[in-house]
């Protein structure tokens, strides 16, 4: 059980949901209240804040750069990949995107029409989504890490009317062209968006098309500021794509109202950070951790916030994020396990922290991926302060469960991402949707409606909402992820119940890696599954069997499959291990065994399916599997 006083906090966010929220909009700039707080039977799923008007950039930015924070620090830039560092007050970063947003609109962009943001991890790409929601546009921002066929992919449903990019990328001494990916994308999709805004870096010059291509530098000397449009609540303001079961990404929705007054809550009440103070989230702009804490909290709240270009270790070394908590006096930093791992790899006994002075520091917090309690122990013991795993999604914004340190800190239960948050009715459902008690595993599902800042729909694709998260558990949203909660109420996440793999803290569906395989003119069928690896959690491994008479030989076809994937999914994929066998376990319906194959992989302990009517075929995916390294005695998670 909660105890109090989260225990009464949370209570009353489930009883009235309207109460609870409404009082946390009062935190909020409204242009015009709203007529409904819950319009509990909007369709397909419940609409916070109906009604009402509000600018999402005006709350982020113009509110603290005309009241008493505008020279505060808004956003450093730290890139340690090019051992640089930007700082833009509130004042600078409102000016900066009021221009861009006057770009944007000279270039046709106005409420309601979309813009892709292609780009790596500087200072314009949080300009741009800022200027997008100035505009009341939608922004769109695509990982730089995905390879053309992606970026089409996400051009061809959202039809952007522009997108915006960069010169270039720096993947630690790697720099890497964008604007080559970009004209390939645009040159495979269907719709060809009206212009391209590129950002030159001093690394690379980009050719730009003329007509179609415009330079950033040169617009932004003419641009006339453009003034915040007022939106509705309900209106959108970004789409983000994330992995489905197939190779066709989901586009989440992100309002305008609810996501405003959820994440200006998360702030002070989950992560505990006070306007002025300094936050970091150690992610990209590209996921959804970025949107919510790299860019959208931390600026509704009026904290400064870090936009680092680098990596947890190689730039230069183990010690770069504690460099950072130093150099900037961050009070909070969010990462994902993954980071702290490859640190630990590196630095095991964290000699590289007690080189910098971390007084301010008070509080990390690890999502994307469960915390493995011997990582989350290690990290504990080198920074001395609490480590919270607290565990969310693309779809829902924010934490579904957390330690709510603003509230009242809990001990930290290794193993376990904390209570369900304020706002989420967290319940765990058996195969019939029966509830389970504590400390049973089944599917985690949250009891409907869902707090403000979770999605509403998927974009151009209503049906699939319903399908895919409301249709299995009638009355609830079912997160695809199975876990159990414990009897002191702490819930612990244990697996996906799809397809999905988590890499390095990113998500990726298998069944999209499949569909690059299969189309291999050699491959007559293949799997992919998640296995586990010591620094990212899990690698996708893919597993051939070919066509009878296959054109190439065997190690061929692996190396082909492996560029394959990096060249249309994209180098974030981290797919470099295949290999071919003769036949895959399947059950008599014909569905492969990815779970028990991924067993094997992990010398784990497993169990002949019953409907396997040859078990020596495991023992060929093992001879198979020894043949590339796996299992590996290195890649235990505890
Ligand atoms: N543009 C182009 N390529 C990119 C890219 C980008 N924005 N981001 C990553 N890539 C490439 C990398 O260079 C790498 O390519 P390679 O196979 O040629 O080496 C590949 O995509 C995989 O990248 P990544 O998963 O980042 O692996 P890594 O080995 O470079 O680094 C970690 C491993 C653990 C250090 C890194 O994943 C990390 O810092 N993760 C934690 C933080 C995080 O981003 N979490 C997200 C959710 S909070
Ligand atoms: P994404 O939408 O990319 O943020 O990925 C969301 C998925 O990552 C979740 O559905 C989980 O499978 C996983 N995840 C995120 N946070 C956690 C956590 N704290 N513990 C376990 N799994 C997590």
């Amino acid at each position: 059980m909660t105890s109090a006083p989260l225990a009464s906090i949370y209570r009353r966010s489930l009883e009235h949901p309207e109460d609870f929220w409404a009082e946390a909009a009062e935190d909020i700039d409204w242009i015009s209240p709203w007529d409904t707080v819950l319009d509990r039977d909007a369709a397909p799923a419940a609409r916070w804040f109906v009604g009402g008007r509000l600018n999402t950039c005006y709350n982020a930015l113009d509110r603290h750069a005309d009241g008493d924070r505008a020279e505060q620090p808004a956003l450093i830039y730290d890139s340690a990949v090019t051992g640089t560092t930007e700082t833009f007050t509130y004042g600078e970063l409102r000016d900066q995107v009021a221009a861009l947003a006057g770009v944007l609109n000279r270039c046709g962009v106005e409420h309601g029409d979309r813009v892709v943001i292609y780009m790596p991890m500087i200072p314009q790409a949080v300009i741009a989504m800022l200027a997008c929601a100035r505009l009341g546009a939608v922004h769109s921002v695509v990982f730089g890490g995905f390879a053309p066929r992606e970026l089409a992919i996400r051009i061809d449903d959202c039809l952007p009317k522009v997108v915006v990019s960069a010169s270039c990328g720096i993947e630690v001494e790697r720099v890497i062209e964008y604007k080559p990916l970009l004209d390939r994308a645009i040159e495979i999709a269907d719709h060809k968006p009206d212009h391209s805004i590129v950002f030159q870096r001093e690394m690379v010059t980009a050719d730009l098309q003329p007509g179609r291509d415009l330079d950033w530098e040169e617009e932004m000397a003419t641009a006339t500021p453009h003034d915040c449009v007022p939106v509705a609540a309900t209106d959108p303001l970004y789409i983000l794509y994330t992995s489905g079961t197939t190779g066709e990404p989901k586009g989440i929705i992100r309002d305008n109202g609810g996501h405003a007054v959820a994440l200006k809550w998360t702030m002070q009440n989950i992560y505990d950070v006070k306007p002025g103070e300094v936050y970091w989230a150690a992610s990209d702009v590209g996921w959804v951790v970025g949107h919510s804490y790299i860019v959208y909290g931390p600026l509704l709240h009026g904290c400064t916030t870090v936009l680092y270009e680098g990596k947890p270790v190689g730039t230069p070394d183990a010690g770069a994020f504690w460099r950072v908590i130093a150099d900037h006096g961050v009070v909070s930093m969010f990462t994902a396990p993954t980071a702290f791992r490859a640190i630990r790899q590196r630095d095991p006994d964290g000699d590289l922290v007690g080189k910098y002075d971390l007084s301010k520091f008070r509080s990390l917090f690890l999502a994307g991926e469960r915390s493995d309690p011997d990582t989350l122990g290690w990290a504990e013991e080198q920074l001395g302060v609490p480590v919270i795993d607290h565990w969310w999604q693309t779809e829902t914004g924010w934490a579904i469960a957390a330690n709510c340190l603003g509230i009242e800190p809990l001990p930290v239960v290794p193993g376990s991402a904390g209570h369900p948050a304020p706002g989420w009715d967290l319940a765990v459902l058996g195969p019939d949707g029966t509830e389970l008690p504590s400390g049973e595993i089944g599917a985690l599902c949250v009891r409907l409606p869902m707090p403000p800042s979770s999605f509403p729909t998927l974009w151009n694709a209503e049906d699939r909402f319903v399908e895919t998260y409301l249709a299995t558990f009638p009355g609830f949203y079912e997160t695809a992820d199975a876990g159990f909660i414990d009897e002191d109420g702490n819930v612990h996440v244990m697996a996906r119940t799809d397809d999905i793999i988590n890499v390095a803290g990113h998500r990726l569906s298998t069944g999209a890696l499949e569909e690059v395989l299969i189309g291999h003119s050699d491959v007559a069928e293949c799997a992919v599954v998640g296995v586990a690896d010591p620094i990212k959690g899990e690698l996708p491994v893919g597993f051939l069997v070919l066509k009878v008479g296959a054109a190439r030989q065997n190690d061929e076809i692996v190396s082909d499959v492996v560029m394959s994937v990096r060249q249309q999914i994209g180098p974030v994929a981290s797919f470099k291990s295949a290999v071919v066998v003769e036949r895959l376990p399947k059950t008599r319906s014909g569905k492969i065994l990815r779970g028990t194959i991924a067993r094997v992989a992990n010398d784990e302990e497993w169990n002949m399916p019953a409907t396997v009517d040859d078990p020596a075929i495991f023992d060929e995916i093992a001879t198979a599997l020894a043949t590339i390294g796996y299992p590996r005695d290195d890649a235990g998670l505890s």
